[in-house]
């Protein structure tokens, strides 16, 4: 694997993992010995193929995931260890589907991980899930509606309130503008960008949007034949010789989202 040294923190240190998954049709080995390290600081975004094992790796480094072999270190703990900690204080997702709580307001969504960890006082949890709300910017006049009256882009920023309220360092994002209008996708892309800067946060991201992807990363890591191939700048991965990156950089959306890179240089 290609690795450019950095010197801020190792935050997510994956070694030698096995992502295995055993059932009555048999063994299906989806990681097979896969390295990747991210420092503090990156917005990482991860690519790869349909079913190449991105979600996986995200659900790994929540410690959702046993690692079959090798070993899965987030903020310098076994990520199991810190999932069953209660790993939403250090590692925030925003599910691919995650769906809100139907039943709940948007507020009580968002203050849902705060309420876990009880014994808060109420007025202190719903300050706390009212600046969240704002930080992902809805005003407050949001707060009591029901999730169904909500747009796409709406619920995707109420998911990542709730993904945020505990302040964790780590944001992990799952196809985070699938779905979602070109406007309301540009919209999102700018909030990700400002909080990732604000927060200081460390991001990791799978999209297979290249005007997301150009948009945001700092670093791109390429997932195919059950590994990292590369984790890299994005324009050393686009020099990377590999069928999957041709394809998925040079084919015709490829073209456009390369356009994009002209008109607006990397500045995250
Ligand atoms: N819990 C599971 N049990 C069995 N197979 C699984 C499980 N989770 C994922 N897989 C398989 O692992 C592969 C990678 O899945 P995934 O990480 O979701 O792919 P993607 O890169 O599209 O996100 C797929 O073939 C999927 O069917
Ligand atoms: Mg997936």
């Amino acid at each position: 694997m290609t690795q450019v040294a950095s010197s801020a923190p190792v935050v997510v240190d994956i070694d030698g993992l096995w992502s295995v998954f055993k059932s009555l049709q048999g063994t299906a080995v989806i990681h097979q010995d896969l390295n990747l390290r991210i420092h503090r600081g990156d917005f990482l975004t991860i690519v790869g193929g349909s079913g190449s094992g991105k979600t996986v790796l995200l659900r790994q480094m929540l410690g959702l995931e046993t690692a079959h072999q090798g070993r899965v270190t987030v903020l310098g703990q076994p990520a199991g260890a810190m999932a069953a900690l209660g790993g939403a204080a250090q590692v925030g997702m925003l599910f691919q589907h995650g769906a809100l709580f139907s039943a709940f307001s948007v507020l009580d969504n968002i203050a849902f991980p705060l309420r876990e960890l009880r014994g808060l006082p109420p007025d202190l949890v719903r300050d706390v899930a009212m600046v969240k709300l704002q930080m992902v910017g809805l005003d407050a006049s949001h707060a009591h509606k029901m999730p169904a009256d909500l747009s796409g882009g709406m619920i995707k920023r109420v998911a990542l309130a709730r993904a945020l309220v505990l302040d964790p360092p780590l944001l992990l994002l799952d196809e985070p503008t699938a779905g979602l209008d070109p406007d309301s996708s540009d919209a999102f892309c700018q909030l990700l960008r400002s909080l990732h800067a604000e927060l200081g946060l460390t991001i990791v991201m799978v999209t297979h949007d290249l005007d997301t992807l150009f948009e945001l990363s700092t670093r791109v890591a390429v997932v195919a034949e059950k590994r990292v191939l590369i984790n890299a700048p994005v324009q050393d991965v686009l020099a990377y010789d590999h069928p999957f990156v041709r394809d998925f950089f040079l084919g015709g959306r490829g073209h456009r989202a390369m356009g994009l890179l002209q008109e607006r240089p990397q500045s995250v």
